[in-house]
């Protein structure tokens, strides 16, 4: 046994302020509410059940009918905030059905304003969810890639379509150049001057959207366009583009910017906030949810502890409020 060392005793005790919950909720420096969450909610059309999607235990494919309860589920919970997705059973080569009145994402708007009036629906412009090659925009004409500027005057039209259905906040998610002026200038000269604008700046082309795309019949891999979204989505090694992609929506018009995927990001989350000081959003997306999920499921990790922390964590890392499929669950606990 080695028996004669002279170990110094520590001169500054940092575990003075853990010694309890009291200490630890008094000396925190992060805060989580439901005011910080936002419930992303798929919708079928032409359907009569809501389904379970396999790879996201937990969320459903919401029917026209069903979608009622849903958004008072959320508006109960005292949720701010929900993003609607459309799946679509009327895809074409530009995604028309979402710049008609008609269509289902106008429907969506609609019905979920006249089921909480007071809830924000953010309408998550994209076309990805309405063409039939799963790209979002039109294709350019040897369907090499997705062609920009066609696609901003259709980018435009569908804004202004979620906003006469009721929407509160645009957020465009496509990543095209130009995008947000476009859409500005559409609801400008729309009489829509006061809708804001939440701007996915900084989305990258990433593994962890692949429930998603389940849920939301966008998978790419058919004949038309490219196999991949990374001639638009933006490259996971790339931080310093992310400020610039933020500052350009910024300057385009953007009134809220956010940062997708999230848990992966958090080092954008916090440039992107200390950067541009903007409200900051944080997209939780639906690898991230699986991940945890089926973690738990194994047992490997413990359900509740994992959510909260990772949710806490996007706080911390800057973010003003979370994209989230745990944004129900989390409510309760939250609430409880
Ligand atoms: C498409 C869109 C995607 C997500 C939100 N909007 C998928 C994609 O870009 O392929 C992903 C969200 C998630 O994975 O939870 N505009």
């Amino acid at each position: 046994m080695i028996n004669n060392l002279d170990i110094p005793k520590p001169e500054k005790r940092l575990r003075r302020l853990r010694v309890n919950d009291t200490m630890r909720r008094f000396v925190r420096e992060t805060t989580l509410s439901v005011n910080d969450l936002i419930y992303p909610i798929f919708v079928e059309e032409n359907t009569n059940e809501r389904a379970e999607i396999a790879s996201m235990p937990g969320v459903f494919r919401e029917t026209e009918e069903t979608l009622v309860d849903k958004v008072k589920e959320c508006d109960t919970a005292g949720i701010p905030a929900i993003i609607l997705f459309g799946v679509s059973k009327h895809k074409d080569a530009i995604g028309s059905d979402s710049m008609h009145r008609n269509g289902l994402l106008h429907r969506m708007i609609k019905i979920s304003k006249e089921a909480a009036p007071n809830i924000l629906v953010i309408a998550d412009v994209c076309f990805c969810e309405y063409t039939d090659h799963g790209h979002c925009g039109p294709l350019n004409d040897d369907s090499t890639d997705v062609d920009n500027d066609r696609t901003l005057e259709n980018l435009a039209i569908q804004a202004v379509n979620c906003a006469e259905a009721g929407a509160d906040i645009i957020a465009p998610s496509g990543m095209m150049d130009g995008g947000i002026e476009a859409i500005r200038a559409g609801l400008d000269q729309s009489g829509f001057k006061n809708l804001p604008i939440m701007a996915y700046s900084s989305k990258f082309a990433s593994g962890f959207y692949g429930p998603f795309r389940d849920a939301a019949g966008c998978s790419l891999g058919g004949s038309q366009g490219p196999k991949d979204r990374k001639t638009y989505q933006m490259d996971p090694a790339n931080a310093r583009e992310a400020l610039r992609e933020t500052e350009q929506d910024i300057l385009e018009g953007a009134d809220m910017v956010m940062v997708k995927p999230g848990m992966p990001y958090l080092d954008i989350i916090r440039d992107v906030k200390d950067t541009f000081q903007m409200p900051t959003f944080a997209y939780n997306v639906s690898g991230e949810y699986a991940m945890i999920k089926f973690a738990a499921q194994a047992g490997a990790i413990d359900h509740d502890v994992a959510m909260m922390e990772s949710l806490m964590c996007f706080k911390r890392a800057g973010a003003d409020g979370i994209l989230t499929y745990f944004a129900l669950e989390a409510a309760q606990l939250l609430n409880s």
